[in-house]
């Protein structure tokens, strides 16, 4: 039967244009414990004007109208900030279904408040691509930036990076997977990656082998494997590893840091690890679902649920599960996004006979928080201050947008959510918010709950109701040479180093117009 969360949020947009309450009061979350990824203490918060004005013991309403919530037993944190997600997105002949005003409120109700969505090129037209993305995001409902994926090389792709960092994109996506698609050769990710140093923006890559994924995944086709399995079959570990380990190594040669997107491999992890070892500047991500689903559902005999699992690179065993969850909370990882990339039954169905063309891509924008809770914080792999930096504070360090958002401090935007530890809830697609008509968590269960997301210093998400408004969110751009930047012009010059390296040992380097001797 099919959903209909438009309608429903649509009544919920028609209460609140009765009632009024947008925006214009105060809010007060007393009793609370404020949980920032430095520190946790006890503390109230006082909001105004979208912004935290103060926070501290004992604070006094001293506006009238000023809503009061008790927070007494629970937990006060910066708003969750997806770095990684792909709302309205064209991809693979179909268009993920949650778009900026779905994917908002699922993300609300999950305690998120901000997100950064990868926009694609048009035709490989970076500046039509981000004038479509700023029309997607007409209908936002809470924050978000943009990353820009670069498909191809050329001079008008280097001026138009330069460009759209004016315009507040600090990040670049290569893919070195998706061959005949989005997918660039070696060639144009070292152009690629040394425009982003010089811009002083990040690079960040989808590192797969394209190549072999496209040879693997046409043995296990001609072997007669035609199922979502096949999916998991065609594209191990290795050639996820493999182009890490080239990313990195790339971006070492151009002295550029680097952002390795949605790490689902013990492969790829260690390959970071070793990178941060050896003192580079290599952020890794992963993603939810990586952390918390294993590749069996592929096997799922009903092809609905083991496709709603296809995405890339593949959700691995549950060994590859426990290697990340670990690399999360000793640090070799950075940051837990989702790649919400979502395409309902319906389109995924596209790819019953055939497991290459399933449209990639799973859920978790609105359940991020709630996972990596239950998954790391529940069972006491972190702590509460970990929680925040691997949902919230890291990605807006990364992405320098530090201290407006991922801390609650006075004079950041009021992006709180306000979090019940008690409150144990379980993950259906027949009560989230997202448009999706299944969900990879289906039946999970989390002990603990967002109860309150305020956006900006908007009520927007309270005791299981919204309050929200198409197109109150903002663009929020992101400046570029952030803190990966910093000293980096310190460092010699890998291409310095290269003719140093000749003249080791004394030994003179020939140089043209020498005479040969
Ligand atoms: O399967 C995925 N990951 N779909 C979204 C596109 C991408 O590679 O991030
Ligand atoms: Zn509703
Ligand atoms: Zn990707
Ligand atoms: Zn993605």
């Amino acid at each position: 039967t099919p959903r209909t969360p438009v309608l429903l949020l649509g009544r919920c947009l028609a209460l609140l244009l009765l009632t009024g309450a947008a925006s214009g009061e105060d809010i007060l979350i007393r009793g609370g414990t404020v949980v920032n990824a430095d520190r946790q203490f006890q503390a109230d918060v006082l909001i105004r004007d979208g912004l935290i004005l103060r926070v501290g013991p004992g604070l006094k309403a001293d506006r009238p109208g000023t809503r009061t919530l008790n927070a007494a037993g629970k937990l006060v944190m910066p708003g969750g900030i997806d770095p990684h997600t792909h709302l309205a997105m064209p991809f693979m002949g179909q268009v993920t279904c949650d778009d900026f005003y779905t994917g908002h409120a699922a993300a609300l109700a999950g305690g998120t408040t901000m997100h950064i969505d990868f926009a694609l090129p048009v035709a490989h037209d970076l500046l039509a691509g981000w004038e479509e993305w700023q029309r997607k995001a007409q209908d936002a409902v809470m924050d978000y930036g943009f990353h820009m994926a670069v498909t191809s090389w050329s001079a008008k792709v280097a001026a138009d990076m330069a460009e759209l960092t004016k315009k507040g994109v600090n990040s670049f996506k290569f893919f070195m997977a998706y061959k005949g698609a989005l997918m660039v050769n070696d060639e144009q990710l070292l152009q690629g990656l040394r425009r982003c140093k010089e811009l002083g923006a990040i690079a960040q890559v989808h590192a797969e082998n394209g190549d072999a994924v496209a040879e693997g995944q046409q043995r296990v086709f001609d072997a007669g494997i035609t199922g979502p399995e096949g999916h998991a079959l065609s594209r191990p570990a290795a050639l996820e590893g493999e182009a890490t380990a080239r990313a990195i190594r790339l971006a070492e040669f151009v002295g550029a840091p680097l952002y390795v997107v949605h790490v689902m491999s013990r492969d790829a992890m260690e390959e970071i690890g070793r990178a941060r070892q050896r003192g580079l500047r290599v952020v890794g991500e992963t993603v939810a679902s990586a952390l918390s689903r294993d590749e069996s559902a592929m096997w799922d005999p009903d092809f609905d649920r083991a496709a709603q699992f296809v995405m890339s690179p593949p959700i691995r065993s549950k060994e590859h599960q426990a290697a990340l969850q670990a690399a999360v909370a000793g640090g070799v990882l950075q940051l837990v996004g989702t790649d919400h990339a979502v395409f309902n039954s319906t389109q995924k169905r596209v790819g019953r006979h055939d497991f290459r063309i399933i449209p990639n891509g799973v859920n978790g924008l609105e359940e991020r928080l709630h996972v990596v809770w239950q998954e790391l914080v529940a069972s006491g792999r972190v702590t509460p201050s970990d929680f925040v930096r691997l949902t919230s504070t890291a990605a807006a360090q990364i992405f320098n947008i530090y201290p407006r958002k991922g801390v609650v401090a006075e004079g950041s935007d009021a992006d709180v959510i306000v979090f019940d530890p008690a409150m144990e809830h379980t993950i259906s697609a027949a009560s989230h918010h997202s448009a999706m008509d299944t969900n990879v968590y289906e039946g999970y269960r989390v002990q603990g709950k967002v109860v309150t997301t305020i956006s900006r210093g908007r009520l927007v998400w309270h005791e299981g109701r919204f309050n929200i408004t198409r197109g109150s969110g903002r663009f929020v751009p992101t400046p570029t040479h952030g803190p990966l930047f910093a000293g980096l012009e310190r460092r010699a010059e890998p291409e310095q180093a290269l003719l140093d390296a000749a003249r080791y040992g004394g030994v003179p380097v020939r140089r043209a117009g020498d005479q040969p001797g």
